[in-house]
């Protein structure tokens, strides 16, 4: 790292692994834009982890299914940094394991769409122009091996149609980018003791440490990949 912190943005960073990627981000001392869709639990996690950090978090509103929001998000950044070097796009909602995909409710694969997929899409095109200012950008897309072609079975519909629709547009940026130096990749973190995976998983340390090894990859890294411990797996 040179002498200038690198300035990173995690989505969903109030609880589970986007909130542990944020604290190893500032860690390494980045400058963390620690965000969340309500201000108050943003605020809450940076208090918490500031003092653990060498490096900076800063507190954001961002819901990434509000393109206003976004866009807000986008301009104060480049208001007080000028550039983006780290987009984490780890925001998610409905591991959706009681449902079929031959009854599910479409308003609820819809919904979960929103988030999962467009809410990424929306947010890296929105800091787009930033990461092209960074010497080093990188963008994570938080996916999972449901979202695998290769390996995928019945159940979780929707989930596993938005992180496979999620690995999809890893790998569109990821070719579209490439002349920008953008390295652009899809993580799974494994099964994560939060509250989407419930008990049981591995320590959500693990998990983020996944998110991290792409988050912070060599200009020499890949792009277009997708890995879980920095190992790639099958799409
Ligand atoms: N845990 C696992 O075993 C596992 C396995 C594979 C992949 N993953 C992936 O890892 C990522 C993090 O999962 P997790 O286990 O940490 O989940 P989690 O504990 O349920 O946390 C999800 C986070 O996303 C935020 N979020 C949801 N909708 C949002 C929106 N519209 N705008 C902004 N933030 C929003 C939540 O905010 P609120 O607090 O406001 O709800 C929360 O901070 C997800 O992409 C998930 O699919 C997890």
């Amino acid at each position: 790292m040179g002498t200038v912190a690198p300035v990173s943005l995690v989505t969903g960073g109030n609880r589970g692994i986007g909130r542990e990627t944020a604290r190893q981000l500032a860690g390494l001392g980045h400058t963390v834009l620690l965000s969340a869709r309500r201000p108050e639990d943003a605020e809450r996690a940076v208090a918490e982890l500031a003092p653990e950090v060498p490096g900076t978090l800063v507190p954001c509103r961002l819901d990434v299914t509000d393109a206003e929001d976004v866009r807000a998000l986008a301009r104060r950044v480049e208001e007080e940094f000028g550039r983006l070097d780290v987009l984490v796009n780890n925001a998610a909602v409905n591991y959706d394991t009681t449902r079929r995909a031959a009854t599910v409710d479409l308003d609820e694969v819809r919904h979960t769409l929103e988030t999962n997929l467009f809410g990424a899409w929306r947010t890296a095109q929105a800091f787009l122009p930033l990461l092209r200012r960074s010497s080093r950008p990188r963008v994570v897309n938080v996916s999972s091996e449901s979202g695998s072609l290769a390996s995928m079975s019945g159940g979780t519909p929707a989930y596993g149609v938005s992180k496979a629709a999620l690995n999809a547009l890893t790998r569109k940026l990821a070719d579209e980018l490439r002349a920008d130096r953008i390295l652009v990749n899809a993580v799974c973190p494994g099964w994560i003791a939060t509250d989407m995976g419930g008990p049981g998983g591995d320590p959500v340390d693990e998990g983020a440490a996944s998110v991290v090894w792409a988050a912070t990859l060599p200009d020499s890294g890949p792009t277009g990949g997708f890995f879980r411990h920095g190992e790639p797996l099958a799409w």
